[in-house]
């Protein structure tokens, strides 16, 4: 079992909407007994909240529904996890910094590594919290083109 964990700062916008897209791409796909994700946040402000509003009513107008409940990266995650992606440069350097000593930094990756097309030039996955309503599809569009190619990666 490969177990893949998204990481962003509150853990209510990028990585549980990663976290479900992804989720759903295995399950349809039938790879439940070999791959599995769950999301957390590098902030602790949200423990416990639902995804964003704004983000489970642009997940649901694409069909995914978003029930993740907010929770903060932990120790025991460096250990469970085999692969643990950032939603942007600064997540990445705060999981670093809080990693185990001798973790092995190359099982971190930023999340926007696996995107393509358009979308490979981005330096990170932009946070929506502070934008207007597109930024959440944005966001989408930009998760629902990494995971595909993210889950390509893991099942050939
Ligand atoms: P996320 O977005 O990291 O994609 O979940 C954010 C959510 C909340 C906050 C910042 C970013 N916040 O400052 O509360």
């Amino acid at each position: 079992m490969k177990k893949i964990l998204f990481v962003c700062l509150g853990n209510i916008c990028r990585s549980p909407a990663a976290d479900g897209i992804f989720a759903g791409m295995i399950e349809s796909k039938g790879f439940s007994d070999k791959l599995a994700c769950d999301s957390c946040g590098t902030g602790d402000w949200h423990i416990g909240d639902l995804p964003d509003p704004r983000m489970r009513a642009a997940g649901q107008r694409r069909g995914y529904r978003f029930t993740h409940r907010a929770r903060q990266l932990c120790r025991a995650d460096y250990e469970n996890f085999d692969l643990i992606i950032a939603m942007d440069a600064q997540n990445r350097s705060d999981i670093l910094a809080r990693a185990p000593e001798g973790f092995d930094a190359a099982r971190v990756k930023l999340f926007t590594e696996f995107c393509s097309g358009k979308f490979a030039s981005l330096g990170g996955v932009p946070d929506p919290y502070w934008s207007g309503d597109d930024g959440f599809d944005q966001v989408l569009d930009i998760l629902e083109n990494g995971c595909a190619n993210l889950f390509s990666a893991q099942t050939e």
